[in-house]
């Protein structure tokens, strides 16, 4: 790059130093012009413009109109527009900043009604505003108009670099510049040998400008799931993995919960039309409606009532992952485990920054002879310390299935937030599947956990593709 520089004295582009020199990356120049600088052969000069392109709301504008634009339409429209009609049409949102918008245009309210003098000059302004929004270009006026106004355009920052040969870099003879290789990775081959101690070493500068490596990787989402199930098989338990198409029975009957519980009402639970039923065995029905109706050969007197066998076969999308978890109980009674699932469950819930009807839970049990209630704590706290968050407390809690109940709570910015359910699975539960030991079960959230770790308020930015957003993330 220096012999390259030498041959002129005005100052270089990036383009003509990457074409003289014959390279095609460009931090390939910035780096070997930041080193001539630092030896004082070249000077590198900076400038920087500013380009505006459009904000959030300025892309709106291009698509759907201005807000000015699509009033003054409206208003052409209108006999005798009034203030009560404007708001109705365009409704409170746009209508209080539009009506601002339009007094300053020469718009004015008299009794309710909007009257103007000058069709021709506010048509005008807002034909120039709309085609600098549709395409923007230099205009002064426009450009200071817009950017008071909120997220219509927006400024960025272009520098651009030249680099120029100095004195001392033209008195540098290009002849007595020696080719020397400098070892820039220290690697254990060359640590095994001696050579290195004659090297010569590029040293770091970390003050360089670089760009950020673009590279594929994990959703977070799914780089999270990782990382729990690594959790998890590293604290000695096994994974299951089970279909989401499930029949009531499963998903609660066999979970003693009630069947006139609200949860599986029509408007918590999504109910399949195909297959709207699932054949579930006559014996494990009838188990079902005997614990219900009388807790059959428990020691529990049941829920009463009777319990309807076909409600049993109706199809869903699993509410959660116990379903499964009983399932895996109802195969193996008789053998002690450790087995956990992270999986998708399905609520009817209407969507918000908190809600999804469509998220997954980390689920887990553990029977073995002496389970017992501080056992699921600590493997809780285990589990939580492991991910990284140390305050930890659990609260009484109520699900049909489980005594005692409890809630899982972690300490995030100074508050306790609920993140899932756990208990010891009841009597009614086990005993007729014939489980041999006490049951340990949880159930957690992992997208209220994912917006801890990512530090999110949204929940609904796991689930868009927001690429700009993905591709700050870390690699967790
Ligand atoms: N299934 C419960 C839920 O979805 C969580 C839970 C699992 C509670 C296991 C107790 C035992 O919220």
């Amino acid at each position: 790059m220096l012999s390259v520089l030498q041959s002129r004295d005005s100052p270089w582009h990036l383009d003509e130093v990457l074409k003289a020199c014959q390279w095609d990356d460009q931090a390939l120049v910035a780096t070997a012009g930041h080193g001539l600088t630092n030896h004082g052969l070249v000077e590198t000069h900076e400038s920087s413009r500013i380009d505006w392109r459009l904000g959030e709301e300025g892309l709106a504008a291009k698509n759907n109109g201005l807000l000015e634009k699509r009033i003054w339409d409206w208003l052409k429209t209108q006999e005798e527009p009034n203030m009560a009609g404007l708001s109705s049409h365009f409704g409170k949102q746009e209508a209080g900043p539009g009506i601002g918008l339009m007094k300053n245009l020469g718009v004015r309210i008299n009794a309710g009604i909007l009257v103007w003098d000058d069709d021709e000059s506010i048509e005008e302004t807002i034909v120039k505003r709309q085609n600098f929004i549709e395409e923007i270009h230099e205009d002064e006026e426009m450009i200071s108009h817009f950017q008071s106004r909120k997220n219509l355009i927006e400024a960025q920052e272009i520098i651009t670099r030249t680099w120029q040969i100095t004195h001392s870099g033209k008195e540098m003879s290009t002849s007595e510049l020696i080719e020397k290789e400098i070892v820039t990775d220290l690697s254990p081959e060359l640590l095994q040998q001696d050579d290195w101690q004659d090297m010569a070493f590029k040293p770091f500068d970390v003050s360089l400008q670089a760009s950020m490596p673009r590279t594929g990787k994990s959703h977070p989402m799914q780089a999270l799931i990782e990382r729990i199930r690594s959790i998890f098989l590293e604290m000695g338990f096994s994974e299951m993995v089970e279909n989401y198409v499930q029949a009531a029975g499963w998903n609660m009957d066999a979970l003693f919960i009630p069947q006139d519980h609200p949860a599986r009402e029509m408007q918590d639970t999504f109910y399949l039309t195909n297959p709207e039923m699932i054949p579930v065995s006559d014996e494990l029905t009838s188990t079902w409606k005997s614990i219900h109706e009388t807790g059959g050969e428990t020691d529990s007197v049941g829920w009463g009532g009777t319990f309807d066998e076909n409600v049993s076969k109706k199809g869903l999308l699993r509410t959660h992952t116990t379903v499964n978890t009983i399932q895996y109980l109802h195969q193996k009674p008789t053998e002690p485990c450790r087995v956990f699932a992270v999986d998708r469950v399905f609520r009817k819930e209407s969507i918000d920054r908190t809600h999804l009807p469509e998220f997954h839970q980390i689920e887990g049990i553990i029977m073995e002879e002496g389970a017992n209630l501080p056992m699921l704590v600590n493997t809780l706290k285990t589990f939580y310390a492991k991910m990284g968050i140390d305050e930890v407390r659990v609260r009484p809690a109520y699900f049909p299935y489980t005594e005692p109940s409890l809630e899982i709570e972690v300490k995030w910015k100074g508050k306790w937030l609920e993140l899932g359910g756990a208990g010891i699975f009841r009597p009614e539960v086990t005993e007729p599947l014939g489980c041999k030991w006490p049951v340990c079960a949880w159930g957690m959230g992992l997208e209220r956990l994912a917006m801890l770790v990512l530090g999110l308020d949204d929940i609904r930015q796991l689930y868009i593709s927001d690429l700009a957003w993905l591709s700050e993330q870390p690699v967790l």
